[in-house]
């Protein structure tokens, strides 16, 4: 593919993120329609809905014939990521959404082949767009993004969710006594902003596709390692517990993991 038409690709993406957050307010001025999914802390509001069902025709506008996996849509269908794949998570932290109407994310990624190759992050209440990938670079808004310095575990902060830490599965407690001090946002893609940003050394969560979809694209285009947190390759269709972290982090949170 050819990189003008990327831009063109990511320049026309941003505008339907801003199309988006425009919904996203106008929404905030009525009721929120909340749902329980599998309980009452997995929760879907009507603008997850909505905002899902805009960019899902958008993308049908665009690229006809590509894949879609969108979180509120999910019924497991897309079975390879053979060809164009889109991930959609319309509203991701969509407790803080409900309880705090601060601190969510709209992610969009585009894998060609399992390749990334563009990802979107609007941080929605900042009214940020990180976006790039591998041919375009990094950049928030306009602002191309620098590779983050490559700083330890001992030496950085570390973003973990909450419930991981509290079970402390995958030697959570211990990552968390290693490192500078945790920070548990609530929303994947607001934690992965702070990773991008260098301000966070690392953030790892058990995610789904969507979860992590975007933000791979974005921090290995700048040299963050992304993978299982055992350190495997991640398969794009499966929920995986996701570590990103600077290449020092990286090894000692996965060398953590070994018997
Ligand atoms: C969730 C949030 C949360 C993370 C969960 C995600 P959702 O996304 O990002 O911070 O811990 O793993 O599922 O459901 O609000 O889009
Ligand atoms: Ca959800
Ligand atoms: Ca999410
Ligand atoms: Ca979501």
């Amino acid at each position: 593919m050819e990189t003008a038409t990327l831009q063109e690709i990511d320049t026309t993406v941003k505008a339907w993120l801003q199309e988006a957050r425009t919904l996203v307010y106008q929404c905030m001025q009525n009721d929120l329609t909340v749902e329980q999914k599998t309980g009452r802390l997995d929760l879907v509001t009507n603008v997850d809905k909505q905002v899902e069902q805009l960019l899902r025709g958008k993308i049908k506008t665009l690229m006809p014939t590509a894949k879609i996996i969108g979180e509120e849509n999910d019924h497991g269908q897309i079975k390879s990521m053979v060809g164009a794949v889109w991930f959609i998570d319309p509203i991701d932290g969509t407790m803080n959404f409900i309880k705090q109407r601060d601190d969510f994310a709209i992610m969009l990624a585009l894998y060609i082949d399992n390749q990334p190759i563009l990802g979107w992050i609007m941080d929605v209440t900042k009214n940020h767009i990180y976006h790039g990938g591998p041919q375009l670079g990094v950049w928030r808004d306009d602002e191309k993004l620098p590779v983050p310095a490559d700083i330890t575990l001992n030496d950085g902060l570390i973003e973990l969710s909450a419930s991981r830490l509290v079970a402390n599965e995958m030697h959570f407690e211990e990552i968390a006594k290693m490192s500078s001090g945790v920070r548990i946002i609530g929303s994947a893609g607001i934690s992965f902003i702070k990773v991008l940003e260098g301000k966070a050394v690392g953030y790892a969560s058990k995610m789904k596709p969507w979860d992590f979809a975007a933000a791979k694209v974005l921090l290995e285009t700048n040299k963050i390692l992304v993978t299982t947190i055992d350190g495997k390759e991640i398969d794009m269709l499966l929920s995986s517990t996701v570590l990103s972290a600077t290449a020092s982090a990286h090894m000692q949170i996965v060398q953590l993991q070994q018997p």
